[in-house]
């Protein structure tokens, strides 16, 4: 794969984003339990990057402020690749990259729901079932964490809330 320009999210590119995520999860996004988190907060914009190909959209990725008990950390989503950009790394690279973001910023821990066997490989496993809610449906089997602190998961236990 060539090099790709990730930049942070500018207020600029918000219409193109949410008509990329809309395009992407349809009509039914925001009954999505994930969504209803990021309702509550708005996404970090010291964690939310794109990916500009010769100043168009190809790929964008949020992190959202939430707390589950008394432990700070971050939900990803919506990662969304634009779709006649996808399989050429964008989504992984996009991941990367905020979580190597993260990590510098002192954040413990970043959760998601999303597919096992896509974000597996990039140092999300699943919670132990049952300790940690979304505000809505949300298979448990889907429910990733990546500990940028080593253990922090076994100390997660309660509602995920966004942080304002
Ligand atoms: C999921 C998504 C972000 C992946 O982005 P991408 O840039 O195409 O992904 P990458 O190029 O980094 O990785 C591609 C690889 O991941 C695999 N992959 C893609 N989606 C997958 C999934 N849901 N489960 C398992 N593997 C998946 C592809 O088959 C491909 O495998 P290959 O490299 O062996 O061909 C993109 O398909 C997308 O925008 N989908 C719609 C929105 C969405 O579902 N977002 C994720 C919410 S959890």
């Amino acid at each position: 794969m060539s090099d790709i320009l990730i930049r942070p999210e500018a207020p600029d590119d918000d219409p193109a984003i949410s008509s990329l995520v809309s395009n992407a999860f349809g009509p039914g996004a925001y009954a999505r339990a994930a969504f209803r988190v990021r309702e509550q907060a708005p996404h970090d914009p010291d964690l939310s990057f794109i990916i500009d190909l010769d100043g168009e959209l190809a790929a964008s990725v949020r992190l959202t402020p939430i707390v589950i008990g008394s432990h700070e950390g971050r939900l990803l989503g919506p990662l969304v690749v634009d779709p006649p950009l996808k399989s050429r790394g964008y989504g992984k690279a996009l991941v990367r990259h905020a979580l190597a973001e993260a990590r510098a910023l002192g954040i413990r821990y970043v959760l998601l729901v999303g597919d096992p066997p896509y974000y597996g490989p990039l140092g999300f496993s699943p919670l132990p079932q049952g300790r940690v809610k979304m505000p809505g449906p949300c298979d448990p089997r889907r429910l990733l964490v990546a500990e940028l602190e080593e253990g922090v998961a076994a100390s997660l236990e309660g509602m995920v809330v966004g942080r304002p």
